[in-house]
């Protein structure tokens, strides 16, 4: 079991807080402003981002996308050699199309950067839902560059419920990145409730 620092208490934030502690995980919450947060003490601490960050041996970054960057270079000393799960998206904010948002994180962090790009197609309301409502497992997507941190992170995602789906490098993280905005086109048309999850199908 792991000591999780989440950045952020949003929607993403404390759902995917709350299935992690389900799975027997520690969670403390990085926030802008903790002692506003207080709501969220009776199950996890909140705390300073630079505090949850110093405790943590993971940490997930659920900020809107143009803060994560800012966010990574300002914390790279401290975030530099821990596991970190990088789960926004960035739609039209790229620079172009041949990097993604986990790589300009992992860049901002510099050499030692150990990130894992995860659940960016996973709708909120569906964390705490690992079974649809036809029983069927929902699938995790997640890619990375080390064999070991992506063991890490889908023993994590084991624990939550949901089945772990290896993408490969984290460069492929391009494709997770574009699947989002087509998820959301997806999640409008066949009126999903945001409760779609992308499946993959032996
Ligand atoms: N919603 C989804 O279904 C979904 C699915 C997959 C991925 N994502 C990605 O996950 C990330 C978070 O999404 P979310 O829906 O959880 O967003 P959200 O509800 O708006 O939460 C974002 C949190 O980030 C913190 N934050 C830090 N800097 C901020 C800033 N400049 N402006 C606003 N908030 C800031 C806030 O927490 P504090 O006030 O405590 O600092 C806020 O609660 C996004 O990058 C999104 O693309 C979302």
């Amino acid at each position: 079991m792991s000591k999780i620092a989440i950045i952020g208490t949003g929607k993403m934030g404390q759902n995917l807080g709350k299935a992690l502690a389900n799975g027997g995980n520690t969670i403390l919450f990085g926030s802008r402003s903790p002692e506003a947060k207080l709501d969220l003490a009776g199950w996890t601490g909140v705390t300073t981002i630079e505090d949850a960050i110093g405790e943590a041996e993971i940490v997930i970054i659920t900020l809107p996308y143009t803060a994560v960057e800012p966010f990574a270079r300002e914390h790279a000393n401290r975030l530099r050699g821990k596991l970190v799960i990088d789960i926004t998206n960035p739609f039209s904010n790229l620079p172009d199309n041949r990097i993604s948002g986990p790589e300009i994180t992992a860049n901002a962090i510099g050499a030692g950067a150990r990130v894992v790009a995860a659940f960016k197609t996973n709708f909120h309301n569906t964390l705490l839902s690992p079974l649809d409502a036809n029983g069927v497992q929902r699938d995790v997507f997640f890619a990375g560059d080390s064999e070991a941190d992506k063991q890490i992170v889908a023993g994590l995602i084991q624990g939550m419920g949901f089945r772990p789906v290896d993408c490969g490098a984290l460069k492929n993280a391009r494709v997770l990145d574009g699947m989002v905005p087509l998820m959301i086109e997806l999640n409008g048309r066949y009126n999903g409730n945001r409760e779609l999850s992308w499946k993959l199908l032996p």
